[in-house]
């Protein structure tokens, strides 16, 4: 047998119809503020993700899924889908438009990341951009629509984790004053932090080395919000106070870095009970630099990206049981090959009724036709033979109850539309 992928996995019936409600949902949302879908390609130049998601970055470092192909040159399955956006708005010229563009996407990402509950290498995601306006509001906005999506699939006592990781010309002192703490602490580092410390020093806040955990929490560890500019820190107490003012539950996560290097100023993360504590269930932050590094215009951004597959895992029993629930319709048993032609006729006025039909065109008589029925869920059986046709009649079968009653051919499909 030739099994999936290590860390990709099938999404079957009816699993498939929740995450077709939770998709369908996003869209009403997405829809209702203004928001456009983009798709864009799968495959992209490796350079795309080196240049914006940056070197240092686990994704980048590790995680990528990169080859060469046939024509030499070096692509890469996307990890994240900000760049594909970002590089489609500077491909298109997007800027020239002259409003901004809000776009979200839904679809595969791939991260050769250690398989796990809630973690897998082809995973899927639900992001949204906003590209031009650089104020505040706009990162309020991008909050309130996120949490009416997530109140929508029936999430209730989330809050968003919160912080500000300033401006490329803000870092500097912050690093250094990171650099110094560390210097003490060197035992502790492991050569993935040293890496980091050394290449990109914000990067290891996120570092996972549990000998690291304890002084990560240390009161006196340096924080980024005590070295914004002016600029920065009013940008991040008018969010603060337009998140306070729209009723969003947030907590200032002074250590908060995310891991992807393109971020300026604001970033967050949501997590939920139960995805583990390494395990968020969104992620976004602004990007003011990431169009005009990718050789646009100068242009700024923000944005989130849900995880789908932990989304659907923490989905309320209540949804996931509605989402999942079977469409109630009609399974058509014609009992003989003779009577397939009237079968396919009266599937066809039901359907253009708007009624569900499963035709069982393989069907040896009532009973396997039944068995049918009942198996896929059906609510009604109409069975049609050589008797009910000389009689102008159809058998429906209510499967529930097992009862049954014939009626006439001409009224059965108002009967069904009525019943269903
Ligand atoms: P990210 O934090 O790398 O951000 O990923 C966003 C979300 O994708 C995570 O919070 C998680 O739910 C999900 N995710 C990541 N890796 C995996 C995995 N291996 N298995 C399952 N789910 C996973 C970004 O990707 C940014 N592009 C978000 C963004 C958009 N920032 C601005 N705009």
């Amino acid at each position: 047998m030739i099994g999936s992928v290590k860390g990709t996995r099938d999404l079957l019936p009816p699993e498939t119809r929740v995450w077709n409600r939770v998709e369908s949902v996003a869209r009403e949302v997405f829809a209702l503020y203004g928001y456009d879908e983009i798709r864009t390609p799968v495959l992209e130049s490796t350079e795309l993700f080196v240049r914006s998601v940056g070197e240092a970055t686990d994704i980048v470092h590790k995680e990528m899924y990169t080859f060469t192909d046939r024509g030499d040159r070096s692509v890469t399955l996307r990890p994240e889908n900000t760049a594909g956006v970002a590089r489609a708005y500077v491909e298109h010229s997007l800027a020239q438009a002259g409003r901004p563009w809000k776009l979200f996407y839904i679809g595969p990402q791939f991260r050769y990341e250690r398989p796990q509950k809630g973690r897998y290498r082809e995973f899927r995601q639900i992001g949204a951009e906003v590209l031009g306006p650089a104020d505040a509001a706009t990162d309020a906005e991008v909050l309130v629509m996120l949490f009416d999506f997530l109140g929508r699939l029936g999430f209730t006592g989330l809050s968003v984790s919160l912080n500000s990781v300033g401006t490329e010309e803000e870092r500097p002192g912050f690093i250094q004053a990171l650099r110094a703490w560390f210097s003490s602490k060197e035992n502790l580092l492991d050569e993935d932090d040293r890496r980091r410390l050394d290449q990109n020093p914000l990067r290891i806040l996120d570092s996972k080395n549990p000998k690291l955990a304890e002084w990560l929490a240390d009161p006196s560890l340096p924080r980024m919000v005590d070295h914004l500019s002016k600029e920065s820190s009013e940008h991040h107490a008018t969010l603060l106070s337009l998140l306070d003012a729209s009723g969003i539950p947030y907590r200032l996560e002074p250590r908060l870095v995310r891991g992807l290097d393109y971020y300026t100023r604001t970033v967050f993360e949501v997590t939920a009970a139960g995805l583990g504590a390494q395990n968020a269930l969104l992620g976004g932050g602004r990007y003011d630099k990431l169009v005009s590094d990718l050789g646009g215009p100068k242009t700024a951004g923000i944005g989130f990206a849900i995880g789908e597959d932990r989304l659907v895992d923490v989905l309320s029993g209540e949804f996931r049981a509605q989402a999942a629930a079977a469409v109630r319709g009609v399974t058509l048993v014609p009992l003989d090959r003779s009577d397939l032609g009237d079968a396919l006729a009266l599937a066809g006025e039901l359907r253009r009724a708007g009624v569900a039909v499963d035709l069982v065109t393989a069907s040896k008589g009532p009973g396997p036709g039944l068995k049918v029925a009942e198996r896929t869920g059906a609510a009604f059986a109409l069975l049609l033979g050589e008797k009910e046709r000389a009689a102008g009649t159809v058998v429906l079968k209510v499967l529930e109850t097992r009862s049954q009653e014939e009626l006439p051919r001409s009224s059965v499909v108002e009967a069904l539309r009525a019943r269903l």
